[in-house]
């Protein structure tokens, strides 16, 4: 069985654990600690009897699946994975002592992909044990349900590095995009002024909460209006990409509304913290403005 190895059993971790395992391989799964990991594990098989009991998979695969991924303490068994993908926090100095520590053990043939949605792949690579076995690989949450991965090239990043990122792109049943190293990718160039504008919107008093997500929802056919979705992803990350947009570009078009910056002040980070563009403290998600 192939061993891939996943940092960060969070939100992203733990969906991309998820797909590699449900996809045959032995998933390697890290955090700050086994207990963090072992919780990471205790989600994903949680979602996979779920997915049994709606019988979307069998009850033998779904425990099949969650069979496969190991919760680790280090990285000492990291040894044997062909590709580790690092999901923790986008924190830049966070990443570049992860890439030292698993760069000690990992083989001198495998890669290291990180799931940044926002630091530049190429100054990571920096801290990687190869720059040229070194790439991004961003998956969308939730990672189960969405289809693409974009994957990113730095400037030393090899052709054969890509070529078996895509294969196991591929292998999980998702759809690759190539993108190139510039500020925010694909995705997030066209999404964050969108979030970032409805913030401005209900900032300036164009309409409330409700009515900016309706509209956008109804209007655009999208599933989520753009508040609920920033609260989805996390204020903290909409506005970190935010920053990486307008200072990698220089343009002011990419700056970050007010009241964005005010609300991670505040510490309402949506969904993570209870409390964003809505309040999820009840059954029902309830607006705040
Ligand atoms: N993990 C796994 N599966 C999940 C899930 C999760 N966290 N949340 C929902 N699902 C699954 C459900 O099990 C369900 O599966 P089924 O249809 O096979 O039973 C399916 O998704 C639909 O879920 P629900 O019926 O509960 O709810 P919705 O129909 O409202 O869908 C949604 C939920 C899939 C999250 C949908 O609202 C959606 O697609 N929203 C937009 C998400 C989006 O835009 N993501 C990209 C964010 S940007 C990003 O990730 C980049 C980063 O760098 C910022």
């Amino acid at each position: 069985m192939k061993a891939i190895g996943v940092i960060g059993a969070g939100q992203m971790g733990a969906g991309i654990a998820q797909v590699a395992a449900q996809s045959g391989y032995r998933v390697l799964l890290s955090d700050i600690g086994i207990a963090q990991a072992e919780k990471g594990k205790a989600g994903i098989a949680k979602r996979l009897a779920r997915a049994a009991e709606k019988e979307q998979i069998s009850t033998a695969d779904a425990e099949a699946a969650a069979a496969r991924i190991d919760p680790q303490a280090n990285y000492d068994a990291f040894a044997d994975a062909e590709i580790v993908i690092e999901a923790a926090t986008e924190r830049e100095q966070i990443k570049r002592a992860i890439f030292t520590e698993v760069g000690k053990v990992m083989r001198p043939d495998a890669v290291l992909a990180s799931n940044t949605s926002s630091i530049p792949i190429t100054r990571l690579a920096q801290a990687a044990p190869d720059p040229t076995r070194f790439m991004g690989v961003h998956f969308f949450n939730p990672v189960p349900v969405m289809k693409p991965i974009e994957l990113i090239r730095g400037l030393a990043t090899s052709e054969d590095t890509v070529s078996r990122v895509e294969a196991f792109a591929n292998s999980l049943g998702k759809t690759v995009v190539h993108a190139n190293d510039a500020p925010g990718f694909i995705v997030n160039r066209v999404l964050l002024p969108m979030l970032n504008e409805a913030i401005f919107a209900l900032g300036e008093g164009v309409a409330g909460v409700r009515d900016i997500d309706a509209a956008v929802s109804l209007g655009l056919n999208h599933p989520m209006g753009p508040l609920t979705l920033a609260d989805f992803i996390g204020l903290d990350t909409c506005l970190e990409i935010a920053r990486v947009l307008y200072e990698g570009t220089g343009d002011p078009k990419f700056r970050p509304a007010p009241l964005l910056v005010k609300y991670v002040d505040a510490g309402w980070l949506g969904r993570k913290t209870g409390r964003g563009f809505y309040d999820y403290s009840g059954p029902e998600p309830v607006p705040t403005r």
